[in-house]
């Protein structure tokens, strides 16, 4: 009886959050208007496109689909230049820890992550290996909350939705995994992660057992 794990990217196995927002913050500021820490939390697990659009309704800024199209490169490049240096020492804690417990227990494991930048991310601190299944921006249509991204993941591993486990930091994508009918574990702060089935501070505050408990079949 497998469980299947599926791991978000951005605020789960690495800190990357504060980059995306440095580098939507850079273009607020280029277009005259704060971007806060606050309005940032919109952003978790959001597509670029998306959160481009949030970004410019926040501004009130008017657009053509040339100047959207050079914003998105725009933060894109700024983002690329931030992570250009990144190592393992990004990788949050325990993470690999948990990582080598479900490998251990040969449980499937699955990046679900609304990035595009995903695949260098992992190969940079040299995660790509423990995945079994990658799911990123580039394959999916439907942004978090959807649950499209892991229901991919879930058939790729090939296992129901059901017998899936969703570790994310986002509130749209603890929406999604709930939505597919997947476990939610929520990574961060309890009063903003309210719909998680769980949540814990990090990984750290995570242990084996409570794995080993998720791989106990339920009823
Ligand atoms: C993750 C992050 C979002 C980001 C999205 C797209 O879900 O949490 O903040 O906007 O990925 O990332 P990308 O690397 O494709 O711009
Ligand atoms: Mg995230």
């Amino acid at each position: 009886n497998k469980k299947g794990f599926i791991f978000d990217l951005d605020g789960v196995i690495v800190d990357t959050a504060k980059y995306h927002y440095l580098a939507w913050k850079k273009l607020a500021s280029k277009l005259g208007f704060e971007f806060t820490l606050e309005q940032n939390e919109l952003f978790k697990g959001v597509s670029r496109k998306r959160c481009l659009e949030i970004l410019l309704d926040i501004g009130g800024i008017k657009w053509s689909h040339e100047q959207f199209e050079a914003w998105m490169t725009a933060k894109n490049e700024d983002y690329l230049a931030q992570i250009e240096e990144m190592d393992e020492s990004e990788i949050l804690p325990d993470v690999q820890r948990v990582l080598q417990h479900l490998k251990a227990k040969e449980m499937p494991i699955a990046l679900g992550s609304a990035s595009k930048n995903a695949i260098p991310i992992l190969k940079k601190v040299k995660l790509l290996d423990f995945f079994d299944v990658v799911v990123d921006g580039n394959q999916v249509s439907k942004a978090k909350p959807d649950p499209e991204v892991f229901l991919i993941a879930a058939k790729k591993m090939g296992l129901t939705a059901n017998d899936c486990v969703v570790f994310e930091d986002a509130v749209a994508g603890l929406q999604a995994a709930n939505k597919a009918g997947m476990i939610s574990i929520g990574i961060g702060d309890a009063k903003v992660l309210f719909d998680a089935q769980y949540v814990f501070s990090n990984f750290t505050e995570m242990d084996n057992s409570f794995l080993n408990s998720l791989l106990i079949p339920q009823e």
